[in-house]
């Protein structure tokens, strides 16, 4: 078995709860039997961002700040940049966790002169102080790979699976709405015993339109789909990939991702696609966000089990 990645994150630790990540924080404090450290938010009349400490951070820890970056997405990712460059200061050692990884997918120049935004988050967050990145399902290891930092991408398909494994389904089968994402689905396959693939996807980089194929897919008819993505924001790319595999034939479509955006209409749209459910991991708190992964963090900061 390979060993999984770690950032270290030595004893004793406190975890900082950012704004946007205060319940999955406070799991993964009470996970690594940290101290936590709860924080304030308030935003000055011109929209300024005005964070407080509800107490001090132990100046001898490795202080573990935790703040996703789902909209709003500039807010967030100010108040983990800050957080990250407090908490530096005051203790050892500072790790950011950043369940969801915004602006992960510009992780090159699509168009000439686009700026790669990840590669210059990742600078901006070591030059804050960070020592490691821990993050949830990064969008792709291209985004990984810009830290020069320890950077660890936790998987949360054991979580996912946990989470299908108890549910009833007619020969299951669990599909990929583009090529990208085949590794993925082949991991929550291979923990649930059953077929993957991924169909293809197909981007109009400059208008942004998409168009979905399934070349070379098995026979769907008549079995049950756990359609996964890294993320759903608008819900285009899922409920597309739904509506062709049910005009295959297939039976009930359920979507499974990390990080549920769900940005506008996307839960209605998706219900017109056919999809019957959506789960969610708690990278991105919701109504969606029903299984947990701050089990998944605390090993990839190299903690024990249990
Ligand atoms: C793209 O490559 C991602 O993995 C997701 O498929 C995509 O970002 C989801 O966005 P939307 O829900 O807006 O289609």
């Amino acid at each position: 078995m390979r060993a999984r990645r770690t950032v270290g994150a030595p004893r004793p630790r406190a975890v900082i709860g950012g704004p946007s990540s205060e319940g999955l924080a406070r799991r993964l404090a009470r996970r690594l039997r940290a101290q936590y450290v709860g924080v304030t938010a308030r935003a000055f009349s011109d929209g300024e961002s005005r964070l407080s400490l509800r107490r001090a951070i132990p100046r001898d820890s490795t202080a573990i700040v935790v703040e996703s970056t789902h909209p709003p997405v500039d807010t967030n990712l100010v108040h983990a940049l800050t957080l990250v460059s407090a908490a530096a200061s005051a203790a050892r050692r500072a790790v950011a966790v950043i369940p969801y990884l915004g602006y992960a997918r510009q992780d090159r120049a699509f168009l000439s002169g686009e700026v790669v935004t990840i590669r210059e988050i990742a600078r901006l967050l070591a030059g804050a102080g960070a020592a490691g990145l821990v993050s949830v399902d990064i969008h792709s290891e291209a985004a990984r790979a810009h830290f020069a930092i320890p950077a660890v991408s936790a998987p949360a398909a054991p979580a996912l699976a946990a989470h299908f494994a108890s549910m009833r389904m007619r020969d299951r089968i669990v599909v990929s709405p583009d090529a990208g994402g085949a590794q993925r689905a082949a991991l929550l396959a291979r923990e649930l015993g059953c077929e993957s693939f991924a169909l293809q996807k197909r981007r109009d980089r400059r208008t942004g339109a998409t168009s979905v194929t399934a070349r070379g897919a098995p026979a769907v008819s008549g079995r049950d789909v756990i359609l996964v993505d890294d993320m759903i924001s608008t819900g285009g790319s899922i409920s597309d990939a739904a509506a062709l595999l049910r005009s295959r034939g297939c039976a009930r479509v359920h979507a499974a991702c990390t990080h549920a955006l769900l940005v506008g209409d996307a839960r209605r749209r998706m219900r017109r696609a056919g999809i019957s459910s959506i789960v969610a991991t708690n990278t991105v708190p919701g109504p969606a966000a029903a299984v947990d992964v701050s089990g998944e963090i605390a090993a990839a900061l190299g903690a024990r089990p249990g």
